[in-house]
Formats: structure tokens, C-alpha cells, sequence
């Protein structure tokens, strides 16, 4: 697949379709376990088309319930994040326990008949599994269980975050920004673009922050002076991870013996190489970036970093922010922003990580995020105004059929080395394609 139509990106009857034919079906990250840690604790977020209330109840389970009320179908809970006991509606004052019962009807005795059926009224809860921290959740009774549906995908997650040495925390609740565009754009733009590094990014580039590389003319570490390694499942996710590597040298070159991962303070690489597996290790071994795709809307980036923007001392680091780009319209997006920290590494490491990701790529950021949105906002007013048919489809043809197989490469899947292709595009929307059908 190498084009796709323009209509995909502009029309709200694709977007109710993508709504039961892609997102329904799908596991789809609404935040972290440690946003709701006490019984009580809530935040509500965005499930396909639905809101829902995500909340620990005093139970000690994290539920995802319909934030509708079972009597008219008012909403329910107004603020994003809070801790209560119950959920009362504004109208008739039903209320619901936070394991989602219905527990009060005002006139329960004289206004219902003695046999009102209470049980038959709780909220509507979707399914809800946390990984490692991580919160997903499918209203679809009939996925797969999580692990199944993350496939292979799985294994690259896992070797990123046993990178960090052992647990990680969300730095505070996520950032959430609206952006113009349909919410694809930003997404397959994680899946695997390294393409817009050396024309949109290229004034971050020149700021210095991955060396001075361009200052002196040779080139720098985040273009395609890079070894890409493009990892696409059937399943439509994927990762790209980039290696600085000598020239002249390749990718099995590197020593098994001598890890290095980039960002990370040397003097610990030993102890992070002992808490992967070797396999792990020679996924990780050398990686100063990867990123890619939990099909259909959560994407993820690890960076290293050497020159903190604004931290002129000691300002190796490295982050890794999750995100989740939530569809508001066929035209309008909502990015949430999770950055994560490894408690294994020290405060002042963590409190640059947040900072460099806060600086970079984050709504507030002056580099990479202010660049890609711009692009996004203009694909959309360009799509959004072309007359139907003008135009062609959208084309995803870089580097097809030019990527070599990646040899021994340690993690499942087809991996292929090539740094610059939308190979991890085609997968993504290959997938989205067969949800979705024809277009109306
Ligand atoms: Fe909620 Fe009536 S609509 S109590
Ligand atoms: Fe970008």
C-alpha cells in the first residue's frame, strides 16, 4: 500500500467509521496506574468516540466507566482528575459508587416501582488492563487479550523500558494540547518518519542541541547520518530506533562486550546493561532514538541528549514522553503528553529528562513541536480545501522495496535497516485500510 485517500484526513464519515471499525476494536492507552493510586483517585480521558472516568475504586481495581448518567444520559463527571467516593448526576442526583453501582435514586420508595432494577442501571465499564503501569483499555468484549494484541511490539516496549534500569513514573499529569489536523497525521509521523528531520527540524538542528556537528559542517546525530532500524507488525505497530554507529562500521559491528547507551550516564551502563537481557542489550546498545506506534493512537519517543537546551553543565540525558492523540474531529486532534522518568536514575538526571522533553518536543516546547504542528495545520488546510478528487492521494512510496533485512537482529518481527523509508507508514496504514474497507 502506497497511497492513501485524501479523504481519510478531512472527513468526519471516515472518522465515525474509524470510530467502530478501528478504535472499538482496539486496546487504546488512556494513562497510568500511578495517576490513580489511591481508591478514589480518577482522571477521565477520551475512549474512541466515548469519555470515560478512570477510577480506582475501593477495591483497589482501576476501571474505565462511561461517564453517562443511567437515568438521561448526563454527564457525569466534570472535572479531569479528582478523588471521590461516588459519582452523583447534576440532574435527578442518581449516584454511583466509584466501581461504577448505582447506589442512590432520590424517591427510590415512592417514585420507583419496589422491583427497579439496580443493578441493570450501573455505568457501562470497558475493559481494562495495566501493563507495567501503563492503563489500556477496548470496549470490544471480543479483543484479544492485551499481550496478544501487542504481539511483537511488546518485546521493543519492554527492552526501552528495562533501559531505564528498572521502574519508571509519569512526571505529573499529562499536557494536553488541541492541534489542526487529523489525528493520523501526528500518528504516522511516530511511526517511522525520519524524512522531515533535515527540512522541518532543521532549525532545532541548528541550535546545537545534538552537538555541534553542524557548526563545524560535518553532519549531526538526529538526520540521516543515522542507522535506522524500521520494525513494523502485521498488527500496524512499529518502532524506529536510530544508532550512531563509526562510519564505515555497521550494526553488528557493535562490541556485545561494551555497551553504550547514549544519554545514560556511562559510568552506569554496566548496571543497565545487567538489568536487560543480551538481547535486549543489542536492541538498546547504541540507540539514540526510537520511536514508533501502538496501533492506532499511542505513539512513544526516546531521545539521548547531550546538550540540554538552557543546561550548559553536565547535561547528558535522555527522556521518554508517551503520547496519545486523541480524535476530536476529522480535523482536530487532542495530544496528551506523558513524560516518563526511571527511578533508578538520580533526581538531577530525572528533573533534565522532564526538562529537556518539556524544552523540545512538548506543546510548550520552542524546537521540534512548534515545527511539526505547523506541517500538521498545513496538510490540513491544504486537504481541507482541494476541490474532491484534486489533489492524487497521499503517498507513502519512500523507500519501498530498498530496505535490507536487518541480520541477527535480536527482537521479533521483520526488521530492516533502512534510514529513510516509510516502511512503518505503509504497516500502519495497511492496518488501518483493513479496518476500515472502502471508503463511502
Ligand atoms: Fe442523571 Fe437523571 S439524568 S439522575
Ligand atoms: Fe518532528
Amino acid at each position: 500500500m502506497h497511497t492513501i485517500d485524501r479523504r481519510a484526513f478531512i472527513d468526519n464519515s471516515v472518522l465515525d467509521i474509524e470510530f467502530d471499525r478501528v478504535f472499538h476494536p482496539s486496546w487504546q492507552f488512556l494513562g497510568f496506574a500511578g495517576e490513580v493510586r489511591e481508591p478514589g483517585d480518577y482522571v477521565v480521558r477520551m475512549l474512541g468516540r466515548d469519555e470515560v472516568v478512570v477510577i480506582r475504586g475501593e477495591d483497589g481495581e482501576v476501571r474505565a466507566l462511561h461517564n453517562s448518567c443511567t437515568h438521561r444520559g448526563t454527564r457525569l463527571c466534570r472535572a479531569s482528575l479528582g478523588n471521590t467516593a461516588h459519582l452523583r448526576c447534576s440532574y435527578h442526583g442518581w449516584t454511583f459508587a466509584n466501581d461504577g453501582r448505582l447506589v442512590g435514586v432520590p424517591a427510590l420508595r415512592s417514585g420507583y416501582p419496589p422491583d427497579f432494577d439496580h443493578a441493570g442501571h450501573g455505568l457501562s465499564a470497558a475493559r481494562v488492563t495495566s501493563r507495567r503501569g501503563f492503563l489500556f483499555a477496548t470496549w470490544d468484549p471480543h479483543a484479544p487479550d492485551l499481550e496478544e494484541y501487542l504481539g511483537e511490539i511488546a518485546w521493543y516496549l519492554d527492552a526501552l523500558l528495562d533501559c531505564g534500569g528498572g521502574e519508571w513514573e509519569a512526571c505529573g499529569p499529562p499536557q494536553r494540547v488541541r492541534a489542526q489536523g487529523n489525528w493520523k497525521i501526528p500518528t504516522d509521523n511516530f511511526a517511522g518518519d525520519g524524512y522531515h528531520m533535515r527540512t522541518t527540524h532543521q532549525i532545532a538542528l541548528d541550535q546545537g542541541i545534538y552537538g555541534d556537528t553542524l557548526a563545524n559542517g560535518t553532519r549531526g546525530r538526529a538526520g540521516t547520518d543515522l542507522t535506522a532500524v524500521n520494525i513494523a507488525t502485521p498488527a500496524g505497530h512499529s518502532v524506529r530506533a536510530g544508532y550512531v554507529i563509526d562510519s564505515g562500521s555497521s550494526l553488528e559491528d557493535r562490541d556485545p562486550a561494551a555497551p553504550q547507551f547514549p544519554g545514560y550516564p556511562p559510568e552506569r551502563w554496566a548496571e543497565l546493561a545487567a538489568a536487560q537481557t543480551p538481547e535486549q542489550v543489542r536492541f538498546t546498545s547504541h540507540c539514540e532514538v526510537a520511536h514508533g506506534v501502538v496501533f492506532p493512537n499511542t505513539v512513544f519517543l526516546s531521545v539521548a541528549h547531550d546538550r540540554a537546551v538552557g543546561e550548559e553543565s553536565d547535561p547528558l540525558t535522555r527522556y521518554l514522553v508517551v503520547r496519545s492523540h486523541v480524535p476530536v474531529s476529522a480535523r482536530e486532534t487532542e495530544c496528551l503528553y506523558w513524560t516518563l522518568v526511571p527511578t533508578a536514575m538520580d533526581p538531577q538526571w530525572r528533573r533534565r529528562s522532564y526538562r529537556f522533553q518539556a524544552r523540545t518536543q512538548s506543546a510548550g516546547g520552542i524546537l521540534f513541536e512548534m515545527d511539526d504542528f505547523e506541517n500538521f495545520a498545513r496538510i490540513d488546510d491544504a486537504l481541507a480545501r482541494s476541490a474532491p478528487g484534486r489533489g492524487g492521494p497521499v503517498d507513502l512510496t519512500l523507500g519501498a522495496g530498498l530496505g535490507t533485512p536487518a541480520r541477527d537482529f535480536p527482537g521479533p518481527a521483520q526488521a530492516e535497516v533502512a534510514t529513510l523509508s516509510e516502511h512503518n507508514q505503509r504497516a500502519f496504514y495497511r492496518r488501518w485500510a483493513a479496518l476500515v474497507g472502502e471508503l463511502p
